[in-house]
């Protein structure tokens, strides 16, 4: 079989202007902006109006990635989104995102497993182009979990937030892509879900989609909490060990942004100089699937992730799901991301 290198070339993120502080917060909820810092590390979410949609923000990501990756969308061979909430159950977003980028036509699809999305869609992304089956994949983390979370319930509505990133992952004579590990245990879903609008529960189900609150995010915080810190960290050690590498040999971890807890409980663990972790928690919450893109794009913009740097990706969700991945970063740049803030993002 004909093996190529692979190499990320190009990084952006977008997080739409609308932010809903820990004060406004405790407006909707029982909660206080002291128990949200101190049990999650968040103060702000960026939060998209009601009329948007999930593929608005993949595709200013999206832009920035391929304009730092020096390219244009018809220069891409396929379209790989990672999303829990997508405009539609289908068509895949990344058939739209490709259609608003001006290049329909070309291959498109959704990888679906919650906040693991990314880490498994930029592995797939990978493998196409080591495969030589493409030169080049833009892939796309976005999430507008804005949709999905229940503003009445304090155990998740603090959590979660929206936004974008992507990556544009192409063929390179060095192979950066170093290693990586996923994996899924789908013995009890409920764990961390959404109940409705699948096939067990579909919309149309009389009566009890609202009473039952089926369109929202439903958790077990504790239980994900534990698996959390235990699967980042033994994902971390896999995906260095099939890399050949050790923790010693990490630059930077980014780590997907769920609880402050439980990345630090993770870097501990892992015996890893804390600023060698990428956080951004308190700006944009846990955006799933966005969260490790977002990170990534400003740590490149702030100089702090350089070409030659061991960068590991790690990544756990629903499913209950996680992944990790370790790239030698090659000389990659940023897109210019373009935030700006709004305060009352809810009102
Ligand atoms: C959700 C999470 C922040 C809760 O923190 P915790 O320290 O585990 O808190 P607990 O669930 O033990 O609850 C402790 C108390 O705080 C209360 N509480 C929960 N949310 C609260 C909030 N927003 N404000 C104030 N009190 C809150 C609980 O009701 C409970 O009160 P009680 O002791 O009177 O029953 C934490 O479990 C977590 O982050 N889990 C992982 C979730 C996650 O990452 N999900 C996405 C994965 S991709």
């Amino acid at each position: 079989m004909t093996a190529y290198g692979a190499a990320i070339s190009g990084v952006g993120s977008y997080a739409p202007p609308g932010v809903l502080t820990n004060e406004d917060l405790e407006k909707l909820v029982d909660t206080t902006d002291a128990w949200i810092v101190q049990r999650t590390g968040m103060k702000r979410r960026h939060i998209i109006g009601p009329d948007g949609a999930t593929s608005d923000l993949a595709l200013p990501a999206a832009q920035a990635a391929l304009s730092a990756a020096g390219k244009t969308a018809a220069d891409i061979d396929c379209i790989i989104c990672a999303t829990a909430t997508p405009d539609y159950l289908f068509p895949a977003m990344a058939c739209i995102v490709g259609f608003r980028l001006g290049v329909a036509g070309k291959p498109a699809f959704d990888i679906s497993i919650a906040c693991s999305g990314f880490v498994y869609a930029v592995t797939t992304a990978a493998s196409l182009v080591r495969s030589g089956v493409y030169r080049s994949v833009l892939v796309i983390g976005a999430e507008t979990l804005s949709k999905i979370t229940d503003y009445t319930d304090r155990g998740t509505c603090v959590l979660f937030g929206d936004g974008a990133g992507a990556v544009v992952v192409e063929r390179s004579e060095e192979d950066c892509f170093l290693g990586s590990e996923l994996g899924a245990d789908g013995t009890d879903p409920t764990v961390l879900y959404l109940p409705g609008g699948g096939s067990r529960m579909p919309f149309n189900t009389n009566g009890k989609f609202a009473a039952e609150r089926l369109g929202y995010i439903h958790m077990q915080g504790q239980s994900v909490f534990k698996f959390a810190v235990n699967q980042m960290v033994a994902s971390v050690r896999t995906a260095l060990s099939k890399a050949g590498l050790t923790t010693a040999d990490v630059d930077f971890v980014v780590p997907h942004q769920a609880n402050l807890r439980i990345i630090d409980a993770m870097v501990k663990t892992l015996g890893l100089p804390p600023d060698k972790c990428i956080i951004n928690i308190a700006e944009y919450g846990n955006t799933s699937a966005a969260s490790i893109p977002i990170a990534l794009a400003e740590a490149v913009a702030a100089g702090s992730i350089r070409k030659g740097h061991i960068v590991v990706m790690v990544a756990f969700g629903g499913g209950l799901s996680w992944g990790a991945m370790v790239w030698r970063w090659k000389d990659a740049k940023v897109g210019a991301p373009a935030r700006q803030t709004v305060a009352g993002a809810l009102a």
